[in-house]
């Protein structure tokens, strides 16, 4: 069976973080407010009543953090740049200083060796534009374009590729239907139009980006979806559930059409968002990669109560990380063949842009994580080797950080450590593991031109 040390030669190794979840300062150098600020100030949304406000401070201590990835020897290393510290009100005026940080972000990764991959759209929207509706205003799509503009022509000149938008499956479900993240809507089914502009959004960013010669990724949150039995009801239930997580953030994209919605009870043209011509904008840029963020497997049932058309139900024969998330790698091998079979020659090339667990605090020399690891980059390397075109992975997280809902200490997603009274970081034992692997990947598979013979078999045999 091949393993991760069967990956090819040149396969890219990173790590993965977002401006909110690290950078802390929240009001410095000009940066404007986001979703996520007012969000954590609101009583009891977020554990504990964290916020980003600090997090790991990254905003200052970037330098230390880049020593930290090039100690790992990471290829790559995918960030995200909060939009309101390049326009404060999400419009508008640029603000120079922010834009400032980005660059020597950049320049420094560079000097490291390291490529920056970064996300444009990482859940943080300037406040200003979400008191204009946000997501579910149309015009935000065209803003973001404009936002990508600047920040490529800033920045495109040392950056080849770049990501547009973060999982807008769990930024349209959390944020806007259910509420449990930023802004906070409970719109449910009507929460769709969101999704449909930052589709938008992202078509009409990758073609500012293609027009200057730009690579565009979009990263999708992506689970393979297994019904609780084979029954009829159960199995209608989870293709309404694979409709909605899966197909709506990715058919559009590759294949230039939404899935059939009506058995999400959606009306086609998503409650009037969707308007002619619109997805060929988001479809005729085309892709030069998928960014797949995988975690888990889900379990669907029929649904007990009318309001959703289907049940989330636990896998109690899997191990579960701290989050209570199942683990199951082969399910990651089974989410990369699936995409091949679906999208065909319509699928380009496939990253890895999160891939990893959370490890309770008290669990001492982070084998959980390390597990989690190493078979899920196994189940990688198999789908490598039934013919999948994975070129990279970028674990999720190079240091623990701010999780969303769930605050600053409950889940802990780092190779890294973080003592949020001190900001001291403390490698953990997957920290040394992830780089003694890359390291003895490149020793077997060494990146083609490296020792002149090129021709570097792609699997094993
Ligand atoms: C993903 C998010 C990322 C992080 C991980 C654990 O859904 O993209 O920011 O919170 O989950």
């Amino acid at each position: 069976m091949p393993d991760r040390y069967d990956l090819p030669a040149g396969f890219r190794w990173g790590a993965a973080t977002a401006a909110y979840q690290i950078e802390g300062a929240v009001a410095e150098d000009g940066r404007g407010p986001s979703v996520w600020d007012t969000f954590t100030a609101r009583p009891g949304a977020i554990r504990d009543g964290h916020t980003g406000a600090v997090a790991c401070d990254h905003y200052h201590r970037y330098p230390e953090d880049i020593a930290l990835m090039k100690g790992l020897g990471l290829d790559g290393y995918r960030f995200s740049i909060a939009w309101s510290r390049i326009q404060p009100v999400g419009s508008g005026p640029v603000n120079p200083a922010g834009l400032a940080f980005y660059d020597r972000l950049a320049d420094a990764l560079l000097d490291a060796g390291i490529t920056p991959l970064p996300t444009l759209f990482h859940w943080d929207l300037p406040q200003a534009l979400e008191d204009e509706g946000g997501w579910l205003d149309r015009d935000t799509a065209y803003r973001f374009a404009e936002y990508a503009a600047i920040v490529a022509d800033r920045l495109g000149d040392r950056i080849p590729a770049w990501i547009t938008l973060n999982e807008p499956f769990v930024h349209t479900v959390f944020g806007y239907a259910m509420g449990v993240h930023a802004p906070g809507r409970t719109l449910m089914f009507e929460a769709l139009p969101a999704a449909h502009h930052q589709l938008l959004g992202h078509g009409l960013a990758a073609s500012v980006l293609h027009d200057r010669g730009l690579e565009v990724m979009l990263s999708n949150n992506l689970t393979p979806v297994e019904p609780a039995s084979p029954s009829a009801a159960d199995t209608a239930a989870a293709q309404a559930y694979d409709t909605l997580h899966n197909r709506l953030f990715t058919d559009p994209v590759l294949l230039g059409r939404y899935p059939d919605l009506s058995a999400l009870g959606v009306p086609d043209d998503i409650y009037g968002a969707v308007r002619p011509g619109d997805l060929d904008l988001i479809h005729a840029p085309g892709l030069d990669g998928l960014g797949v963020n995988y975690y888990n497997p889900t379990r669907v049932a029929a649904p007990t109560d009318p309001v959703l058309p289907f049940d989330l139900v636990d896998i109690p024969d899997a191990p579960h990380t701290a989050f209570g998330w199942p683990v199951v790698p082969d399910a990651l091998r089974r989410l990369l063949l699936g995409l091949r079979d679906t999208y065909g020659t319509a699928l380009p090339p496939v990253t890895i842009t999160e891939n990893g667990c959370s490890v309770a605090e008290s669990t001492a020399p982070d084998q959980p994580r390390i597990d989690y690891l190493a078979t899920h980059l196994d189940a990688l390397a198999q789908a490598v080797a039934e013919g999948v075109d994975v070129r990279g992975y970028y674990t999720w997280s190079l240091l623990d950080n701010f999780e969303w809902a769930e605050g600053l200490f409950s889940q802990r997603f780092g190779l890294v450590h973080v003592d949020f009274e001190t900001q001291k970081r403390t490698p953990r034992a997957s920290y040394a593991w992830y780089r003694d692997l890359i390291a003895a990947h490149r020793a077997r598979r060494p990146p083609v031109g490296d020792h002149g013979g090129g021709g570097t078999p792609v699997t094993s045999g």
